[in-house]
């Protein structure tokens, strides 16, 4: 079967995230299992993959796709936020590597049918999780001009977050907001002509915030980052892609912190707090796709591959 997704820095993630392939692996962010798949593909012997998604069409796409590695993989509709609870219900202490593969997948984007795309009519949803309750109709029709500017702002670091919020409210005293094409036409009638001739969609930072909004996604990476540490074996692995600054951030403070915990003034001479580095960063700074990559997958254009080490020694 084809699969429409490209996973994004494929051989990198592979190399740098297992290493012992007879571990346990997590991939927190299943999507239709390209990642995986290449995963399963190089464990061998006790070596087992567990792959979680929220959105319940991927993991129905993705165990189809994992079927032929059997017990070797499962795969389940669950939240990477939650990994701590799946992993005692399964009778894990912890595991030897967990990838994380944030944003959306091209099936969520191109075949959902759930609002992803300012290229289609699609009802205003966004939830990758449909058992969510709320969807992107609800905030674009629901909160205050200064909230909506506030989201634009802060989840799509969107320059014209004022203009857009005010454009939003204005069309919808004329008639609720319903559909993608219709928060897009919204954008793209307060983007100057610059930016409609740029390359990307002027709708691009706009959908992004909303999604960001509607799947909490911030609020679940730091509940993730906040227990990563405990559910990693020593000598295991956590990898992480993201693909815009603001998660890209959290995981490098995050991975930074667990590498340098100590709290001491800098003034004192020595180490006195007691904290010692718990993690070390594979390769300081982030991964990026090649070039051949980006020409390939332009979804890859934005990713950083951030790879962190659980020290053998506490
Ligand atoms: C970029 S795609 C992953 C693609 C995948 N690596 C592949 O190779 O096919 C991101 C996936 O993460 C899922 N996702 C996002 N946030 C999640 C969360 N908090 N818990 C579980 N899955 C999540 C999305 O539903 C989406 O399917």
């Amino acid at each position: 079967m084809e699969y429409s997704h490209k996973p994004v820095l494929l051989r990198e993630v592979v190399s740098l995230l297992v290493v012992n392939n007879e571990g346990v692996y997590v991939d927190g962010t299943s999507g239709t299992g390209g990642h995986g798949e290449a995963i399963a593909s190089v464990l061998k012997g006790a070596g087992r993959l567990i792959s979680l998604d929220r959105d319940p069409e991927a993991v129905s796409i993705a165990r189809k796709r994992l079927s032929r590695f059997g017990s070797r993989a499962t795969v389940m509709k669950a939240n990477y936020a939650l990994l701590e609870s799946v992993l005692v219900e399964m009778g894990l202490m912890g595991v030897d590597g967990v990838l994380l593969d944030l944003g959306m997948s091209s099936l969520q984007i191109e075949g959902s049918g759930r609002g992803f795309s300012f290229l289609r009519k699609e009802p205003l949803d966004m939830r990758m999780d449909p058992d969510e309750k709320t969807t992107a109709e609800a905030l674009v029709n629901g909160l205050s001009q200064k909230d909506l500017e506030r989201i634009l702002r802060v989840y799509g670091e969107e320059k014209r977050a004022g203009q857009i919020a005010r454009a939003i409210v204005e069309a919808r005293k004329k008639a609720p907001v319903e559909s993608s094409m219709q928060l897009a036409d919204i954008v793209c009638s307060v983007m100057p002509l610059s930016r409609r001739r740029k390359g990307v969609h002027p709708a691009t930072k706009t959908f992004q915030a909303f999604r960001i909004a509607v799947n909490n996604e911030l609020g679940l990476l730091e509940k993730f980052l906040s227990k990563a540490p405990d559910l990693i074996n020593p000598g295991g692995r956590l990898a992480v892609i993201s693909y815009h600054s603001l998660e890209d951030r959290m995981i490098k403070h995050a991975m930074a912190a667990w590498e340098n915990p100590c709290s001491c003034p800098r003034s004192l001479p020595s180490c006195v707090c007691g904290k010692r580095p718990v993690f070390f960063r594979v390769h300081k700074r982030g991964i990026v796709p090649t070039i051949e990559e980006i020409k390939d997958n332009k979804r890859a254009r934005s990713a950083v591959l951030r790879v962190t080490e659980r020290r053998i020694h506490d």
